[in-house]
């Protein structure tokens, strides 16, 4: 017998583990007779609200990105229109990994405590907060799991969601998120890190490869609509979260991460440029150097800032322009270790996105 007559979830899913999560969740409130709407929140409605009341139980899923929720579902949650009178829960569905017969879990960073703080700010009662170690689908640092962990993996997970729903669903409280709270507080200000730089940095390193036939199937599907095709090529813009859909859904499989063009730039613009520039500072000793060491660190540092962030914009362009050229499109896709037949993609399975 459950408190709540309604549960509405909303989801954000890049690959597939939030949306299964959600799902999961909305299973076990079927079981129990209530009334349940399950939303992607590309496809939010002012109305989906109306019939909010104190019986009513609203939940978030969403990946972490960078240790914190990623942007579309951050946004989504602030400009949320005030429900004081319903409970709120959120999942997060983090990196899972399996080593021999270790589950290894990822880390939510800021991903459960900024949500949940904002909530209890607005004088909101959250009765559940749960991370979910469903399999890593971060492809652009490491291959996609093989098969088997995945469904072991999941198989696990299932099993840890439905059993927090059924748990909150009967009125008890469940902030499993608490336990991780150190660990998530020390990384915490890593996630600011992305958020202000990594993020852009990250979304411009995919490019569609010439097996791509253009189909559009990545610009249609994008969640925040961040590809554009300029001059008859992909090209990822800002906007692009790294949520991965493009580059594991592209029947091609013509989307790739560009390692080695990628290094090669971080490598020139962090050892070989500010070297350079200082080395012309004090050459040119527009400052007595002796006497202000730390002017030559602010220098550096705001230089270092100023051309990473200038970089990623200038060095994607230049990317773009380089493909068009036989040779410049075949170094650029042999030095992507994407390309490998051995990298496998990953997509929740069983799911239709
Ligand atoms: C850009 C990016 C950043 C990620 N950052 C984290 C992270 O900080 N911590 C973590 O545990 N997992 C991280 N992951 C892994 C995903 O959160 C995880 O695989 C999630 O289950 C994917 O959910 P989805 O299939 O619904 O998109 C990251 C994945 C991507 C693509």
């Amino acid at each position: 017998m459950s408190c709540y007559k309604n549960l509405i979830v909303f989801y954000f899913s890049g690959t597939g583990n939030a949306q299964k999560a959600a799902e999961w969740i909305v299973q076990i409130a079927d079981s129990m007779n209530i009334t349940t709407n399950l939303v992607n929140i590309t496809d939010f409605e002012f109305n989906m609200l109306k019939d909010i009341n104190s019986k009513t139980l609203i939940g978030f899923c969403s990946p972490t990105h960078g240790f914190n929720l990623p942007p579309i579902m951050l946004k989504f949650i602030y400009n949320f229109p005030n429900v004081k009178n319903a409970d709120f829960f959120i999942l997060n569905t983090r990196a899972g990994m399996k080593l021999h017969k270790i589950f290894l879990p990822g880390i939510s960073g800021i991903a459960q405590i900024l949500p949940v703080i904002y909530w209890k700010l607005k004088g909101y009662k959250v009765v559940g907060m749960q991370p979910m170690d469903l399999p890593s689908n971060w492809i652009s640092l490491h291959p996609g799991l093989k098969e088997k962990v995945v469904m072991s993996i999941f198989k696990r997970c299932e099993k840890k969601t439905k059993n927090f729903a059924k748990k909150i669903l009967s009125g008890q409280k469940s902030c499993k998120a608490l336990i991780s709270l150190p660990v998530d507080l020390i990384v915490s200000p890593v996630a600011l890190g992305y958020y202000f730089i990594g993020r852009f940095a990250i979304a411009k390193t995919f490019i569609a490869s010439d097996l791509c036939n253009n189909c559009g199937l990545c610009i249609k599907n994008c969640p925040v609509n961040a590809i554009e095709q300029i001059n008859g090529r992909m090209y990822w813009t800002f906007k692009c979260e790294s949520c991965m859909k493009c580059m594991n859904n592209c029947p091609k499989r013509a989307i790739e991460t560009v390692h080695g063009y990628t290094f090669f730039i971080w490598w020139l613009i962090i050892s070989v440029l500010p070297s350079f520039v200082i080395g012309k500072i004090v050459d040119n000793e527009l400052f007595n150097v002796s006497e202000n060491p730390f002017i030559i660190d602010i220098i550096y540092n705001s230089f270092i800032t100023f051309i990473a962030i200038f970089n990623v914009y200038l060095s994607y362009k230049l990317l773009h322009f380089l493909l068009k050229y036989k040779f410049f499109n075949k170094i650029i896709l042999y030095t992507s270790i994407t390309k490998y037949k051995f990298w496998r993609r990953y997509k929740a399975p069983k799911i239709v996105i």
